[in-house]
């Protein structure tokens, strides 16, 4: 770890430690996949000592089997509908941190929900390092297309506008994890500490 790296660590348990009582609802992590919602999202639960919850996880242990696998063998639609179902029962737990997938808050009423019951953070990507991000990992199923530059700019496209509801915005770049971390939990400060 380079001093600087270990300097943001250190700030940034610090902002965690004196943010952990302010929080009083869900934090939702949002964005495109790829963007680092999960890594992110657990390591920022950790900082504050709240419980972690991962949408595409949740979906996974209750169907016991992939996300990938669910697509393939029942659809998009009933992926769609175990998603919402497991998003809204997050959205009951209190304050923690929850991952989403990155169409969960695409789904009927979740934007709103989200809006009124949590405050929400979009990790922000360019298209350029979603693609090789996911390219590399290959886990996606919306990506298997002749074309997944394409699919993922229409996505993004579509998706934008809701994203842009968020409370926050953090931009993520190819940089150390920490980094962003970092950025997340000023963020969150901010908004937390502003009134
Ligand atoms: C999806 C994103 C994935 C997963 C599913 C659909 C999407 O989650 O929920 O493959 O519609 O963008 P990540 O954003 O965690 O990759």
């Amino acid at each position: 770890m380079s001093a600087k790296s270990g300097k943001i660590r250190t700030q940034t348990r610090e902002k965690a430690k004196v943010l952990r009582d302010r929080i009083d609802r869900p934090v939702v992590v949002t964005g495109m996949m790829g963007a680092g919602k999960s890594r992110i999202g657990r390591l920022l639960a950790q900082a504050l000592g709240l419980t972690f919850i991962d949408t595409d996880s949740e979906v996974e242990s209750a169907a016991g089997c992939t996300v990938a696998d669910i697509f393939e063998r029942f659809g998009e639609k009933t992926f769609r509908e175990a998603e919402s179902r497991a998003m809204r029962r997050a959205l009951e737990s209190g304050p923690c941190v929850i991952a989403t997938g990155g169409g969960t808050l695409m789904n009927a009423g979740l934007a709103d929900l989200v809006a009124d019951k949590a405050f929400s953070l979009w990790l922000r990507a360019e298209p350029d390092l979603i693609l090789a991000r996911t390219a590399e990992q290959g886990t996606r199923p919306l990506l298997r297309a002749d074309d997944p530059g394409a699919v993922l700019r229409d996505l993004i496209a579509q998706r934008t506008p809701v994203y842009a509801r968020a409370d926050a915005i953090v931009d993520v770049h190819d940089a150390p994890v920490e980094k962003t971390l970092h950025d997340v939990v000023e963020a969150l400060h901010d908004f937390f500490f502003k009134a």
